[in-house]
């Protein structure tokens, strides 16, 4: 068995290794150098390059806003950063709906122009031409169903998607669709964890979770949210491993005073 530093890259086929192996799968989101370099160091398997970029570097309500230009410009950044995980970059609403050719010169611009490994698409059959295209161009493709935020205006809310049996059948088919189409991997967001659970026995393809249980193949978190830097996203399936909000406040309020006081800097930091 093989441990992460024995292996130098993380490529698709790495990660279809890893499933049958039944070796867990830890991926999470990154969208400049400095993060990338640590996360990708300490041993994480994918990164991310999520178009969550939108809420959290810029502000944004919504994933909605962010562009292709914005996105190429964080996953580079990423990119230059990474020695070992695969990078895989969201197409930003708007870029591959309902026009696969479309689709496919978006896909390009962000394998060319940021160097990353891989992209991710929102949603299943509706969507098919648009992977198929991207496919064709030997791009890897990521599939991303469940709640799907670029949708939030159809669904209204952020709560659990697939409860009901019409919704959770549609999933298993959408699955089952891109795993055919030849996509690499899924995600599934915020489902009952039973049903992720059938899903990822169901598939050879990997299945990352978020908010979808155990069952999954792996796991997937905003980094952001994990370390605590964002204080007001608080959902169940949220594990924190650290208050950055606290510890960088506290730091920043400890600079404050040394600066107003004169004790910054001392003699020793200055020439
Ligand atoms: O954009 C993002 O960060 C994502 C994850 C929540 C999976 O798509």
């Amino acid at each position: 068995m093989s441990t992460y530093k024995e292996v130098k890259r993380i490529t698709t086929h790495v990660l279809h290794e890893m499933k049958a192996r039944g070796e867990k799968i830890s991926m999470l989101t990154a969208y400049d150098y400095s993060m990338a370099k640590i996360i990708d160091h300490a041993g994480i398997d994918i990164i991310l390059v999520g178009d969550s970029a939108s809420n959290v570097m810029a502000g944004h309500e919504t994933t909605l806003p962010i562009t292709l230009n914005e996105m190429i410009y964080h996953a580079s950044s990423v990119v230059r950063a990474v020695n070992r995980a695969l990078v895989i970059v969201d197409l930003p609403f708007g870029t591959y709906q309902g026009n696969s050719i479309e689709a496919l010169n978006s896909a390009i611009r962000i394998m060319k122009e940021s160097g990353a490994h891989g992209v991710k698409l929102e949603g299943g059959s509706e969507i098919i031409e648009s992977i198929e295209r991207i496919l064709s161009a030997g791009i890897p493709v990521m599939g991303h169903l469940g709640l799907t935020p670029q949708s939030i205006y159809k669904f209204g809310t952020y709560v659990v998607r697939a409860k009901e049996n019409e919704e959770a059948k549609k999933l298993i088919e959408d699955a089952q669709l891109l795993e055919q189409t030849g996509c690499f991997g899924i995600i599934l967001e915020k489902i009952p964890a039973e049903l992720a659970e059938d899903v990822s026995k169901s598939l050879t393809m990997p299945v990352i979770g978020i908010g979808a249980g155990a069952g999954c193949d792996g796991q997937v978190l905003v980094s952001h949210d994990m370390l605590g830097i964002n204080n007001d996203f608080n959902p169940r399936f949220l594990r924190k491993y650290h208050n950055l909000y606290q510890e960088i406040y506290g730091a920043v309020g400890a600079y404050i005073e040394d600066v107003r006081s004169g004790d910054f800097p001392n003699n020793k930091e200055q020439y």
